[in-house]
């Protein structure tokens, strides 16, 4: 029997995303399906195969700009974002930001890492039972963005607002009043961040903000309007993430006793990290443009198609991850695609991993019999993100 169009949007997608990937992927690594970019776009096709991905993420035929052109919350202050431009643009923000963003200012980041995530647990003391996204997952990334950036960590609440407001525009499955909220959330944001900067300009400190308004190569630099994107979509990209990084690697180790006894016992390890990246990655999804007629294993994709790599599908490619079903918090090498490739891939990986382990590491540690206190918790809508909306856990 042929398979339907893929649609990400289906029922039978939303309650097992997983199943759906096995059963197109078994039948082929590309297979067309319905819009996922709304545009006036040629086909849409989505990319299930791991070398497919790949070979899609660093192919300079498929680029990001104009893809989202027509996306009711779209406007320039969005769409010149590192993460939607192509070569030469990309080329050049890519660099800036490198010149702040660099892996020893990351390094010296991590050791605050631990007192950070001291103080979201200290919150908890007290209370038998806790949400575990709410009160646990969700204040730890925001604090560390905040705490690097140099943004008034008070401010928390505010930023997650607009964050998630930000997040839920970008995926497709969302409805007009979605895209609305979020064009809101963006000048509120927006503003919010240029009070910061000019803060900033008037006293540098020893922070990843000060760091970008600093940074210039050849007489370049990034313009104001610039550096309030980068840390807008810093953020975003580096808080929604991470978020759903701690949540479903914690939602993954309970439902796998084995691994979960191995974590208590002996702490998560960067391997465990990689694994609960690869076993239900947070980002689902990245979509590009074409922009030159190309062929992927015998698929033909014409120029203005919209080619959706399914990242999730993907890391459980059986021919790239044996037994991709299973949770192997020792599974090496690891190559999952959950941090993209190509030049996109992700600029805080380095951070989200640290942040990852980390956190779990220093929950268990706190609450050694932690358990959830619900079978079948919430999901977020959306295909692209892939978090818990809540999950109730007791110490
Ligand atoms: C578990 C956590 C995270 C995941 C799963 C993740 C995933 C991704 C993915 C898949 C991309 C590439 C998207 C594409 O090719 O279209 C990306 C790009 C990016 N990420 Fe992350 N990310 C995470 C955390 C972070 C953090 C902590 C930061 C920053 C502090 C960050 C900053 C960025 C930026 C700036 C880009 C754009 C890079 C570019 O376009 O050159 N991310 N991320």
């Amino acid at each position: 029997m042929s398979l339907l169009p893929f649609n990400p949007f289906s029922e039978e997608f939303t309650h097992d995303r997983y199943a759906v990937y096995r059963r197109y992927l078994a039948d082929g690594p590309i297979h067309p399906g319905v819009v996922g970019q709304p545009g006036r776009w040629g086909d849409t096709w989505y990319v299930f195969g791991y070398n497919q991905c790949v070979q899609v993420l660093k192919d300079s035929r498929l680029g990001r700009e104009g893809l989202y052109a027509h996306q009711p919350s779209a406007e320039p202050s969005v769409l010149n974002s590192i993460l939607l431009l192509d070569p030469p643009n990309h080329t050049r923000l890519r660099r800036l930001v490198n010149l702040a963003f660099t892996p020893r200012a990351v390094e010296q980041a991590l050791p605050r890492l631990d007192t950070l995530i001291k103080e979201v647990l200290d919150d908890l003391e007290g209370r038998d039972s806790w949400d575990l996204i709410q009160d646990f997952a969700f204040p730890f990334p925001v604090t560390v963005i905040s705490d690097l950036l140099g943004v008034p960590i008070a401010d928390r609440g505010l930023i997650r607002q607009w964050s998630r407001a930000l997040t839920a525009g970008i995926d497709a499955t969302q409805d007009r009043d979605t895209f609305v909220q979020a064009q809101k959330a963006n000048h509120a944001f927006r503003q919010y961040v240029r009070e910061v900067i000019r803060d900033h300009r008037a006293h540098p400190q020893e922070d990843l903000l000060t760091a970008l308004l600093q940074a210039r190569e050849e007489g370049d630099r990034l313009t104001e309007d610039e550096l309030i994107t980068m840390v807008t979509l810093l953020v975003v990209a580096g808080h929604e993430t991470t978020v759903n990084l701690i949540g479903n690697g914690l939602w993954a180790l309970f439902q796998h006793p084995k691994a979960w006894a191995t974590v208590r016992a002996q702490g998560l390890s960067d391997r465990g990290v990689d694994e609960l990246l690869r076993y239900d990655s947070s980002v689902q999804a990245t979509s590009r443009l074409c922009n030159e007629p190309i062929t992927i294993n015998d698929t033909d994709i014409a120029e203005g198609d919209v080619v959706i790599c399914l990242l999730g599908s993907a890391n459980h490619d059986p021919q790239v991850f044996s037994h991709p079903e299973q949770l192997d918090l020792e599974r090496y090498p690891n190559r999952h695609l959950s941090f993209g490739g190509g030049i996109h891939t992700c600029l805080g990986n380095t951070l989200a991993r640290a942040e990852g382990r980390v956190a779990i590491n220093a929950l268990l540690t706190r609450y050694p019999g932690l358990r959830p206190l619900e079978s079948q918790p919430r999901w977020r809508p959306g295909f692209v993100f892939r978090g818990l909306e809540s999950l109730a856990v007791s110490g």
